[in-house]
């Protein structure tokens, strides 16, 4: 989890490692802290809890000139969240510091061999075996610095995103890959030197050209350039600049109080940048060559097989609906920490699909490696360009939500919906099995949605503002939902306990009254999702029976529908559109819900205690 940052050029140091540990706080902010170099050798400056702390103390520091230093914010996984476990971490004698995102799995036997050769560890950190595994190195590499952390990490075991300052090589910074992100920065001005960071973000105020390492490689940064270097061999690797078109300023929150309420407003815009150039609304064609399958392939899947985590799971299983509907091939829909722990029946005629905003969540990823060795198909819907799961699957479907900075998944998840739909028009376009009007009608429908949502989000976010005034307090919360919006049910208790902190549980509407119905009480708010689709006389059956035990209804339903306000003073109208598209448009106000309740209760929204927004570790 953790993000790293590094710098080496002619400004400043510090305030660049501010910056870019700010924009990436979102991965972890249990701890904060940076090391320059100093004309004394390292300065090292750390602080448990949000970067905010770091600042203070920074405040009282004079400046320093220094233009060479490692930021680090810190996700705890190997030691509490103290300022002796915060980053960077040092060798015996502070010459040498290494920030880490990761996780090493072998450190306790390392750690115990180091000690026995007299190393006098600090922290309870797995990282800090690294450091010493390199000063160990460098005499026998000849004080060579990439070449003793090459020698180093021959040992390690794990996950690792690091980066390596040592005061006997002032001119440089090493940073190594092995399965978690690294991203380079390349300034465009010659001496504006070189950055390094866990994500794209914390580079974007210094420049647009970047350079994604890939597994098992070593860059070593300086101020006028930079090498990579192949982790095992120590050959020279060219690498392809790439540039990145998010200017800084749709990374910042524009106005809006919090990143998740700027990105619940972008979703309308987020849906048009996933859908555009991929339908022909007059046609009613489908493209889709990033799948990288050929018709042949397609038409040979005999099996579909979905696999994320979170609100990314929850997306899976939308489309489930979708697939198994239109294209009328079987899908399995699983968690990924589930995934591989099952016996897997999967071949070329399988396509695994692996859903993730971020493109490095580990239980993912470690899924979609699987899914590869058996030879499935594996196609990827990502938002992250040139995240490690991009990398690996056959093909991408990148859902281009742009950056998401909340904790909370909001337009990531919208796009992921929107990608899935796209798929499943895509595969039953290919396989013949739907006509081209009707592909023409629902592709009409999704392009209606962006402006009819544009609409509908002011007038939302006050009605869950009232709503919200009269459900703050609550202790519990249940969402119902049938079909494909029972998946809407737990993406709603989803946001609503990971921001406000709220015990809350999303059902099949249908399985009330097998177990949850005894939780119904006076006190119980239970919201249900009812629109008027097939399955609509049986939600509100459902709901008759929760009213007959006196819970505080909320439904959310179609506009005209007259019924509803028989049932409760609690209805909110939403519009008519076709029923595969409605788990989108109810998503929608769920997220304002669950934003303007938080709000109300004083949470961090976006960065909700105990989460991190992408989760590298298992
Ligand atoms: O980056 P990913 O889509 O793989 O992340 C998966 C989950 O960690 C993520 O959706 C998480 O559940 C969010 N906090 C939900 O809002």
């Amino acid at each position: 989890m953790c993000g790293i940052v590094g710098y080496i050029g002619s400004r400043r140091v510090v305030p660049v490692l501010l910056e870019g540990l700010k924009r990436l706080e979102y991965r972890g902010y249990d701890s904060a802290g940076l090391v320059y170099l100093s004309k004394n050798g390292l300065v090292k400056h750390r602080a448990a809890g949000k970067l905010v702390n770091l600042e203070t103390k920074l405040d009282q520091v004079r400046e320093t000139a220094s233009h060479i230093g490692l930021g680090h914010t810190r996700w705890a996984t190997h030691g509490s969240p103290s300022e002796l476990n915060a980053h960077p971490h040092s060798d015996c004698n502070g010459e040498l510091v290494v920030v880490h995102n990761g996780i090493i799995e072998n450190y306790h036997t390392l750690r115990e061999e180091l000690q026995a050769d007299g190393h006098v560890f600090k922290s309870e950190t797995d990282t800090e075996v690294l450091a010493h595994l390199i000063e160990e190195a460098l005499p026998l590499s000849r004080n060579n610095l990439p070449a003793a952390v090459r020698r180093a990490l021959k040992k390690v075991r794990g996950s690792y995103a690091i980066g390596v300052l040592w005061t006997g090589a002032p001119d440089q910074l090493v940073a190594v890959r092995s399965q978690s992100p690294l991203v380079l920065g390349i300034q465009e001005n010659e001496g504006g030197g070189s950055l390094l960071a866990s994500d794209i973000p914390a580079l974007l105020p210094y420049t647009r050209k970047v350079v994604f390492l890939d597994d098992q490689e070593m860059a070593i940064l300086r101020a006028d350039g930079f090498e990579v270097r192949s982790l095992a061999s120590g050959r020279k690797i060219n690498k392809e600049i790439k540039t990145i078109d998010w200017n800084p300023a749709m990374a910042e929150k524009a106005g809006y109080t919090h990143f998740m309420l700027k990105e619940i407003f972008e979703q309308p815009q987020a849906i048009m940048n996933t859908f555009r150039g991929r339908v022909e609304p007059e046609t009613g064609q489908i493209c889709l060559p990033e799948l990288d399958l050929s018709d042949r392939e397609i038409k040979k899947l005999n099996r579909i097989s979905l696999v994320a985590c979170g609100s990314s799971w929850h997306a899976a299983l939308v489309a489930k609906y979708w697939l198994e509907k239109w294209v009328g091939i079987p899908v399995e829909v699983d968690i990924a920490s589930e995934f591989r722990y099952r016996r897997l029946i999967l071949n070329e005629n399988v396509l695994v699909v692996p859903i993730s905003q971020s493109g490095e969540t580990a239980d993912t990823l470690a899924a979609m490696c699987l899914a590869l060795q058996k030879d499935a198909k594996v196609v990827a819907i990502c938002n992250v360009l040139g995240s490690t799961i991009t990398r690996e699957a056959h093909g991408t479907i990148y859902t281009h939500a742009g950056p998401e900075i909340g904790v909370a998944s909001t337009k990531a998840f919208i796009c992921q919906l929107v990608a899935l739909y796209l798929l499943t028009l895509y595969l039953a376009q290919v396989r013949g099995v739907m006509s081209a009007s009707q592909r023409q009608t629902m592709i009409e429908s999704l392009v209606e949605l962006p402006p009819m949502l544009e609409r509908e989000l002011p007038g939302w976010q006050e009605e869950m503002g009232r709503l919200a005034e009269h459900f703050v307090k609550s202790r519990d919360f249940l969402f119902l939902g049938r079909g494909e919006n029972f998946p809407i049910a737990l993406e709603g208790a989803l946001k609503l306990k990971e921001i406000s902190y709220i015990h809350a549980e999303g059902y099949a509407a249908g399985e009330m009254k097998h177990g949850p119905i005894a939780l119904i009480d006076r006190d119980m708010p239970v919201l249900a999702l009812a629109p008027q689709n097939g399955v609509y006389e049986k939600l509100i059956a459902n709901v008759e029976e929760v009213k007959a035990r006196h819970g505080r209804l909320i439904l959310l339903g179609s506009r005209g529908d007259r019924d509803l306000a028989r049932l409760t003073p609690h209805v909110i109208y939403l519009p008519v559109v076709m029923p595969d598209l409605n788990p989108i448009l109810y998503t929608i106000p769920l997220q304002l819900l669950a934003y303007e309740v938080a709000r109300l209760r004083g949470c961090d929204v976006d960065q909700p205690r105990n989460l991190a927004k992408s989760v590298t570790v298992e």
